[in-house]
Formats: structure tokens, C-alpha cells, sequence
């Protein structure tokens, strides 16, 4: 029986390179396009190290309208899409809107357009629970309300989520919205995960980038918060988990499952933790002290927000498995093993 095809954009980064080792173990066939603006071509060496299985690559700008549309001329037969490819420096975002919003929802429009053109149906999309802003109640689940968002980043994902519902309901595409929380940690073969460009934002990086020397210390962005420690409060979710759920979501589809052709699901594990307490595990896992120190809060944080995931623990039959002792872990090795497979990352 020949294999299911699904194409992932952006399979190369950090959420859809663990996402195509899934969808391999799994038993799809995969072809990845991306740009390579934030990712590496030997990320596919991990890949296939960890799978066995080579996918399809193509070096692509989602952008570029010409370019998608020749490469979906000759490339059709995909059962599922699976739609990472997008910038995600909230930071960024912030000094430039333009560029977000030109690459974030432009690669969207035209993915959608091609997607209606050659009839392909399914479509798992990435998006964030920076949708529900600073949430007035917690757990937030899929029906919190979505705010205005901390960052055209923020506000990317929230209009890439109505372009979707849109397309949804001109009948071009079936849609699964994944919102994730903070996705963190490495596949345990430590053979692929998160590999920050320049100078990360992000905690996680910044701890195992401190851990191992690379930079000085970590500023904790306020302890003056309304929280038992002060410092703010994520629900942080092994990446590994994340990917699983994507399989799940396309599988649904692909198996005409789905309740309602426009879906949408929290993907956390349902627990928050403070940024000292991350500190403090990852020194636990690593008998490590980490050196930091207590600075200005970070305009546009978020206090403290984690996940109801009953929906997608109902609906899915999906739940997060991996504690943050493995999640930190597993980061660490990963952060360990970078200098033997990007040597002239370090
Ligand atoms: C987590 C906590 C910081 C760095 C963002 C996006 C989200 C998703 C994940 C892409 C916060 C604190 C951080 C540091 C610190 N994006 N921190 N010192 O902001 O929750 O979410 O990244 O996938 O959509 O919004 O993640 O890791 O930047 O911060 O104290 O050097 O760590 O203040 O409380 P965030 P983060």
C-alpha cells in the first residue's frame, strides 16, 4: 500500500523537524519546504539518523507567489499540510511589524491558494496561545477569549487563525488550529532540536546557552510579579509531545473525524510553572548552579497562563507525557551535543 504524503512548511525548525520524525514513525511519506532564513539544511541529517527515512526537500519562499505555485504545478499529491514555516521573535515583531506581517500572513494566502487549486484538503496549522493575551480566568480553554496581542507576532497568529476559518468556510480547505503553549526541550536522541540564531529570547535557550559557558548570565525579566515566587508562570510542553498531537490532528482529518471542519485546540499539559522553578529544575537535572540574576520586567509578558487541555485530551485522545525534569533534560543534551553537529555554531 503506498504511503500517505503530507507536506510540512517549515520542517526544518525546531517544532516541524520533531514533527516529521513523528509523522515518519507514524508511516507517512514527507516532504518538507523551507526557506532556511532560521533553520539548518543538516537538520535533515538528523532527521533521517533518527527515522531511517530521507524526506523530500525543497528550499522554498512561501513568499514568493511564482515560486509556490510552480512547486505545487509539480508537487500535488499530498493527503495533509502541515503549516509551521512563519517568523517567531516576539521581540522582532515589535521593531518590524512589516516584515511579520508580509511573511507570516503572505506564505499563509499563498499556501491556501494553491491548496484550494489542487484539492488538497487538509490542513494542520501552528499557531500559540499568545492568542489569549494576559487571560482573565485560568485554565484557559479554546473558548477564553482571544485579545489583542502583545506583538504583530502575536497578532499574526491570531489573523492567521481567521484567514483559516475563512478559507474554512469558502470550502478550500479543512482546518486543525494547534495553540501551543511554550514548547520546549529535545528529541531524546539529542539529535535534533532547538538551534536559536544569534542571540536567542526564549528561556530555555538562554539557560543551556548559560549552562554551557556561551553566555554570562540569565536576567529573570522581574520577581515583582503577582505570582508565589514573583517571576511569571508558562505551562511549558516537551516538544516531542507538541509533535505527536500534529500527527493526531492530521490523522482526524485525513480520516474525516473531524466534528466541525474548522477546529481549534489548547496544546499544553495543563501546569504552569515560574521561571525560578524552571531554574531550579534545570539545576536539579543538571547538578548545575545557574548564574543569574533578578532584572527589569519584559514589556509585553504575559503574568501567568497555562492550559485547560481537557478538549484535546477528550476530542483528541491526546495528553502531554513528559514531566519538565525531562523536558530541561533533555535540552540540556541537546545544548551538549551542538558543537559535534554544528561546529561552527559554537
Ligand atoms: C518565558 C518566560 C520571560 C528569557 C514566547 C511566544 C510564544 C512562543 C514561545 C514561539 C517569560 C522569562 C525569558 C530570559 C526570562 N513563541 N524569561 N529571561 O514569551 O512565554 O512565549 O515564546 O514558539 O508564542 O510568545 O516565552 O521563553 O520568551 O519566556 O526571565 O532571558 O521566561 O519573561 O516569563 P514566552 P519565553
Amino acid at each position: 500500500m503506498t504511503k500517505q504524503k503530507i507536506l510540512v512548511t517549515g520542517g526544518t525548525g525546531f517544532i516541524g523537524s520533531h514533527t516529521v520524525v513523528a509523522l515518519f514513525e507514524a508511516g507517512y511519506d514527507v516532504t518538507i519546504t523551507d526557506n532556511l532564513s532560521n533553520s539548518f539544511i543538516e537538520v535533515l541529517d538528523g532527521i533521517e539518523k533518527i527515522s531511517g527515512c530521507k524526506p523530500e526537500f525543497y528550499n522554498l519562499d512561501l513568499t514568493n507567489k511564482d515560486a509556490v505555485n510552480s512547486f505545487f504545478d509539480t508537487n500535488s499529491n499530498f493527503d495533509g499540510v502541515i503549516h509551521f514555516a512563519a517568523y517567531k521573535a516576539v521581540g522582532e515583531s515589535v521593531d518590524l511589524p512589516l516584515k511579520y506581517y508580509g511573511n507570516n500572513l503572505g506564505s499563509m494566502v499563498n499556501l491556501l491558494e494553491n491548496m484550494g487549486q489542487k484539492k488538497i484538503k487538509n490542513l494542520v496549522f501552528s499557531s500559540s496561545c499568545t492568542v489569549y493575551g494576559e487571560p482573565d480566568s485560568l485554565p484557559v480553554t479554546e473558548n477564553s477569549p482571544v485579545k489583542k496581542a502583545e506583538s504583530p507576532y502575536g497578532t499574526t497568529k491570531i489573523m492567521g487563525e481567521t484567514i483559516l476559518e475563512d478559507a474554512v468556510k469558502a470550502n478550500i480547505v479543512n482546518a486543525i488550529s494547534l495553540r501551543y503553549f511554550n514548547p520546549i526541550g529535545a528529541h531524546p536522541s539529542a539529535l535534533i532540536g532547538e538551534i536559536p540564531i544569534g542571540v536567542p529570547n526564549n528561556l530555555i535557550p538562554v539557560v543551556t546557552q548559560t549552562a554551557i559557558g556561551k553566555r554570562k548570565k540569565i536576567t529573570v525579566y522581574g520577581d515583582d510579579y503577582p505570582t508565589p515566587d514573583g517571576s511569571c508562570i508558562r505551562d511549558y510542553i516537551h516538544v516531542t509531545d507538541l509533535a505527536k498531537a500534529h500527527v493526531i490532528a492530521l490523522k482526524r482529518m485525513i480520516s474525516g473525524t473531524q466534528k466541525k471542519d474548522y477546529e481549534v485546540f489548547n496544546i499544553g499539559t495543563g501546569t504552569g510553572y515560574s521561571v525560578i522553578e524552571v531554574l531550579n529544575t534545570f539545576e536539579k537535572v543538571s547538578g548545575l548552579k545557574l548564574n543569574y540574576e533578578i532584572g527589569e520586567r519584559r514589556k509585553g509578558d504575559v503574568i501567568k497562563i497555562f492550559a485547560d487541555t481537557s478538549f484535546a485530551n477528550q476530542e483528541l485522545g491526546w495528553k502531554a507525557e513528559e514531566n519538565l525534569e525531562t523536558m530541561v533534560g533533555s535540552a540540556w543534551a541537546w545544548e551538549q551535543n551542538i558543537p559535534k553537529l554544528f561546529p561552527g555554531l559554537s
